[in-house]
């Protein structure tokens, strides 16, 4: 079995982040949502140039207006979504952001509602900041996800949040339309703020798009905080930069009054990546866009031919792979057989609620060799349960 420090190195990776340090030197990782491919060239240049004029000081309040400009510009662009001129908030990190809304705008005991499994920080909120969440698990059949409307309006009743993953990590569902309609009556018909994290909206495959939440209508836009970044499409999750954008004035005046101090300044090479990103990514995304679908078919029709036992549809948008092994009879946790029988590092899914027991999530943003050599360790694995 290959060494992937060695395989890395091989591949021209020379990587120190966490997907390549947190597992064994022998194991293949293919985890957490971080990318392979080098970096947009528009946004090397930009950092090439920030470190050749050693610009590493503090951000400025312009460089802060430009970003705004841009998100804008981007959100028009992309989906047609003018964002309110309310000033957005700006935090280095997502999962921040995610923690200090539910702080600001519900109070111990409030309960939260998510769709599950779901990204595991929309759990830990809750456990962390005592709101109970309800999970309401997404109905399977035959890994496509739909939502279970009954059950979410029952425990829609006294809920004060919704928190909304669109597009859905893990399941990689992006919500249709009459989806996101449905579910604004909800939330106007028991006054839920939402928290609409859209954070994987430029992993798109067609035909599927991307709605933004507060885009369904001035009222709904009034209910919504939405959460986004350049971190997933562009792979900067390292130079931490996202923003927080509000639908309504009484949510920004409340928000405005936490001291700035407790969410803390922005990386320069954070705003100045992000706006390349938006402003000069396009190109570079279409071609990633090309690859990660050419991934999506491999690692389908791998499964479907030589894996039969593992069900995976695929995703409509993000490059993670939501495996459902429960037929493999391999407990709760298939990825730790993996990681032991296979060398191969997955996502647990009991970490993305209990809608994850019996589930893994592979991340393919990588490169087809690296991907089949994933592929090829899954099966030797899978093959050792076969007997
Ligand atoms: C849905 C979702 N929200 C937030 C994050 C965290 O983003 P960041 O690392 O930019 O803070 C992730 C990372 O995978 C994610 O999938």
């Amino acid at each position: 079995m290959s060494i992937p420090k060695k395989f890395q190195l091989h591949h021209g990776l020379n990587r120190t982040s966490i997907k390549w340090d947190f597992f064994s030197q022998d194991v293949l990782p293919a985890w957490v949502a971080e990318m392979d491919f080098p970096l947009a060239p528009p946004i090397k240049e930009k950092l090439l140039a920030i470190l050749n004029s050693s610009d590493t000081g503090y951000p400025s309040a312009h460089l802060e207006e430009e970003l705004r400009t841009v998100f804008i510009e981007r959100m028009q662009a992309q989906f047609d979504w003018t964002p309110s001129d309310l000033p957005p908030v700006y935090f280095q990190d997502a999962v921040q952001a995610i923690f200090h809304v539910v702080d600001c705008f519900t109070q111990k005991g409030d309960k939260l509602l998510t769709l599950t499994p779901i990204y595991p920080p929309f759990l830990e909120v809750g456990e962390k900041l005592d709101r109970p969440c309800s999970e309401i698990e997404l109905s399977n059949i035959n890994g496509v996800y739909r939502i279970p409307w009954d059950e979410l309006r029952t425990a829609a009743k006294g809920a004060r949040m919704l928190l909304l993953c669109n597009p859905h990590n893990p399941t990689g569902r992006v919500f249709s339309k009459s989806e996101l309609q449905t579910l604004a009556e909800i939330v106007l018909e028991n006054n839920l703020i939402v928290v609409a994290d859209e954070i994987h909206a430029d992993l798109i495959y067609t035909p599927h798009e991307h709605i933004p939440f507060a885009q369904i209508s001035p009222e709904i836009n009034a209910q919504t905080i939405t959460l986004t970044s350049a971190t997933k499409a562009f792979n900067l999750g390292g130079l931490r930069c996202a923003i927080l954008a509000f639908g309504h004035i009484e949510q920004q005046k409340l928000f405005a009054k936490r001291p700035w101090q407790i969410r803390g300044g922005l990386n320069i090479m954070g705003i100045h990546a992000t706006i390349s990103a938006w402003r000069d990514g396009n190109t570079w995304l279409r071609e990633t866009m090309k690859t990660l679908e050419q991934n999506r078919e491999t690692l389908v029709d791998y499964i479907q031919n030589r894996l039969p036992e593992i069900i995976c549809a695929k995703p409509q948008a993000t490059y993670l792979a939501w495996l459902d092994c429960r037929n493999l009879n391999l407990g709760d946790d298939p990825a730790a057989h993996f990681l032991e029988h296979g060398k191969l590092g997955l996502s647990s899914g009991t970490f993305f609620g209990k809608a994850g027991a019996g589930f893994a999530r592979l991340n393919f943003a990588t490169s087809p060799t690296i991907l089949n050599e994933a592929l090829r360790r899954l099966e030797q694995s899978v093959k050792n349960t076969r007997g």
